[in-house]
């Protein structure tokens, strides 16, 4: 006797941050992120039409010859479905972080809206992480929203944890030595990432030696930050995220109020600052420690910036 088909699945996915290497991860080097505890849900169930509710929002899947025309979440959740083979279906998708601050969001209901529809269908997860085609169904969706995206925030937005990330090789878990604390403030509207993705793909082509310069100094400082991350060097790490941050600054992805965030998290104490994600708005992070982590948010939060914290426990690599 076979069994019935589910009928209902869920799903959970993390936010992140990147604490070094956006933008440079587009172009092949590596980048590190921590993925926040936050993220996103999703539950779906078999249904006669199939259609997706983001919070409050419904949106409707119609004749396939009508795609091209259809608001971006509904082509990014065909891409998604069509990546899985899924039947038809009603989805109900939720974040518990904010949307286009450079957090992961896009990601992170992608990878929340795959697992469930895999669960639906019955298909193997290993350990409560995404088959393959559950994180190559998070990306069709993730790239239908970002265009050329690296595929470092569904990478995150999967595995939770500090991870090592590159465009070939994907995600491995990165050894930290002792844990490893962040604070993040969300400072103003993000621009999408597609946006910045572009303008730095622009400034690249009018100035391609400045900015590959720009492209290898960031590849350098993640590439010492991963055995400064595996040791306890944290005053070296924060150094190092503040300098990134100047090299974003250079790349032309930074804005007049992340500066600020940042100057104000590094005169309250933090180890280090950095605009965290595409920029052009959206969050900074700040490394901390026990002794300076309430000063550096009571800083943000009397200017009236929303807070929140990410700590990576110790781990060792793969
Ligand atoms: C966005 O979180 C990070 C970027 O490097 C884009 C990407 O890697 O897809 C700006």
């Amino acid at each position: 006797m076979s069994a019935s088909p589910r009928q209902v699945a869920s799903g959970q996915a993390f936010g992140k941050v990147i604490l070094l290497g956006e933008h440079a991860v587009v172009y092949g080097s590596p980048a590190i992120a921590l993925a926040l505890t936050r993220g996103a849900e999703a539950e779906v169930r078999r249904s006669e039409r199939t259609s997706l509710w983001l919070g409050s929002s419904e949106y409707r899947i119609g004749p396939a010859a009508m795609a091209d025309s259809e608001p971006l979440p509904l082509r990014a959740f065909r891409a998604l479905l069509e990546e899985l083979d899924a039947p038809e279906l009603e989805a109900r998708a939720a974040l518990a972080i904010p949307a286009g601050a450079g957090l992961g969001a896009s990601a992170a209901l992608g990878v929340a809206l795959a697992r469930a529809v895999s669960g639906l269908l019955g298909r193997a997860t290993l350990e409560g992480r995404c088959a393959g085609s559950v994180a190559r169904a998070a990306l069709a969706w993730e790239n239908v929203f970002h265009g050329n995206a690296s595929g470092i925030d569904t990478a995150a937005a999967e595995h939770g944890g500090c991870l090592w990330f590159t465009r070939a090789a994907g995600a491995a878990p990165l050894a930290v030595g002792g844990s490893l604390r962040v604070a993040v403030a969300s400072v103003e509207p993000g621009v999408s990432t597609r946006r910045m993705v572009e303008a730095v793909a622009e400034r690249r082509r009018k100035d391609p030696s400045g900015t590959d310069r720009v492209m290898d100094s960031i590849q350098a400082l993640v590439a010492r930050a991963r055995e400064v991350i595996a040791g306890r060097e944290r005053a070296e790490l924060g150094r190092m995220m503040t300098q990134n941050h100047e090299l974003l600054v250079r790349l032309g992805v930074s804005t007049p109020g992340l500066n600020q965030a940042c100057e104000w998290a590094l005169r309250a104490g933090a180890l280090g600052a950095k605009l965290t994600g595409a920029g052009g708005g959206g969050c900074v992070v700040a490394l901390v420690d026990d002794a300076t982590r309430a000063a550096v948010l009571d800083a943000w939060g009397e200017r009236g910036l929303v807070c929140l914290e990410a700590t990576a426990p110790e781990q060792g690599s793969a």
